[in-house]
């Protein structure tokens, strides 16, 4: 079997990619070793940049966006018991939109079908081979148990932290920066009406609260948590109880209801360097991890596609492989930036087990300098909206 571009892995950066190449001509084949359910329901996070966002509208695989979403202008940053909003249109024209990642997934799976796209769901033992030749191969075992050897002329890893691309660049040949956090998020799904209009992002000295939203009637939240908690361990009474003390107070209360999904997120940072071996490129969470704070995961993930897609397509058409040879360098600086606000972000809110009164003080003079200052304010509105994508 042969096609220009093997992509392996079907998230956002996989699944954009292969959008992306097709509208210009460019034929791929995305293998994942996830069955299709797996990916259209794994629950994950879900705020789309600006930029996210009219990607998906341009390229005509936006009309659930635009109507499912819900667009929000601003987030409320909360501490010492108030609630602080920052008017991220106000402050920079643009806005978010509350879409959940695995929608996005659905969308561009049906796009990608409907145009008679390859896409292989459930393979398992997938290998990369002769990355360094100009004719590389992805073998892998189908899901109806064929072994199948897929040529390509160029191999793009989209398969996540967990995924086999990242450890096909050589360990003398790549760095590796990662950082773990001391803590991790608790998640819930509950049951319950809208408790608020806009995210709230909440400072506390019993550590940071979340409450983000599904639907009218699904409430998505988060609490952060040592990384070792066993999420079923705690009763629906104790989760309100924990969410309450963080987020309510002075006349403000959480709605509560049922809550039928709980998990543990562990936070970490992570970025390869470099993002290219040979005809291999990697793209999203295979090349870089963010903590959840900042809600740039996926966004960095289309980001890197939209830098890599066009310098695909250039070398195709002429043979000049300058904006691919660029393509590290060009995604890190964004990555790079995105790990400041994420890890700034991350910093700011949560509570590290040895932090005195002065840490917990020093928190709430930088969060009422942010919500005070327009010009922090504005810095804050201009990376959680995303930069633009040349800046
Ligand atoms: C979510 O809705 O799951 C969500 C929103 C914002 C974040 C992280 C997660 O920063």
């Amino acid at each position: 079997m042969r096609t220009q571009v093997a992509v392996v892995g079907r998230g956002p950066a996989g699944l954009v990619l292969s959008h992306l190449l097709a509208l210009a001509g460019i034929e791929s084949v995305v293998v994942d070793v996830r069955d299709r359910d797996t990916i259209e329901s794994t629950i994950r996070a879900g705020i789309l940049e600006a930029g996210t966002v009219d990607l998906l509208v341009d390229t005509g695989v936006g009309d659930r966006v635009l109507r499912e979403g819900t667009r929000h202008d601003g987030i409320e940053l909360r501490f010492a018991g108030e609630s602080h909003r920052i008017d991220l249109r106000g402050l920079t024209g643009r806005s978010v939109h509350l879409y959940p990642q695995h929608e996005v997934l659905k969308d561009l799976i049906a796009a990608r079908l409907a145009a008679g796209a390859d896409l292989r769901f459930g393979v398992s033992e997938v290998a990369l081979h002769d990355l360094t030749g100009d004719a590389p191969r992805v073998t892998f075992t189908g899901a109806d148990g064929s072994a199948v050897d897929l040529a390509a002329d160029v191999v793009v890893g989209c398969d996540g932290s967990g995924g086999v691309s990242r450890w096909a660049i050589p360990q003398q040949e790549r760095r590796d920066h990662f950082r773990a956090y001391p803590f991790a998020w608790f998640g819930i799904l509950a049951e319950a009406p809208r408790s608020s209009e806009e995210l709230v992002y909440a400072h506390s000295p019993r550590g940071f609260a979340l409450v983000s939203s599904r639907t009218e009637q699904v409430q998505r939240m988060y609490f952060q948590c040592d990384p070792q908690e066993q999420a079923d361990d705690w009763s629906d009474d104790r989760i309100w109880a924990e969410l309450q003390a963080r987020v309510g107070g002075n006349g403000f209360a959480l709605q509560e209801g049922r809550i039928f999904e709980r998990s543990v997120i562990p936070m970490r940072s992570y970025v390869c360097e470099p993002l290219q071996h040979g005809r291999l490129f990697l793209a999203g969470d295979a090349a870089h991890t963010v903590p959840p704070t900042g809600a740039k995961g996926l966004n960095l993930a289309v980001a890197d596609v939209r830098v890599l897609a066009p310098a695909l397509q250039a070398w195709f058409a002429t043979g000049d492989p300058a904006l691919l040879d660029a393509y590290t360098d060009t995604a890190l600086r964004r990555v790079w930036r995105a790990q400041h606000f994420s890890w700034w972000m991350t910093s700011m809110l949560h509570r590290s087990d040895d932090a005195s009164a002065f840490d917990l003080r020093r928190q709430v003079g930088e969060l009422d300098l942010v919500t005070s200052s327009t010009a922090a304010s504005t810095y804050l509105a201009e990376a959680y909206v995303g930069w633009p994508l040349s800046a």
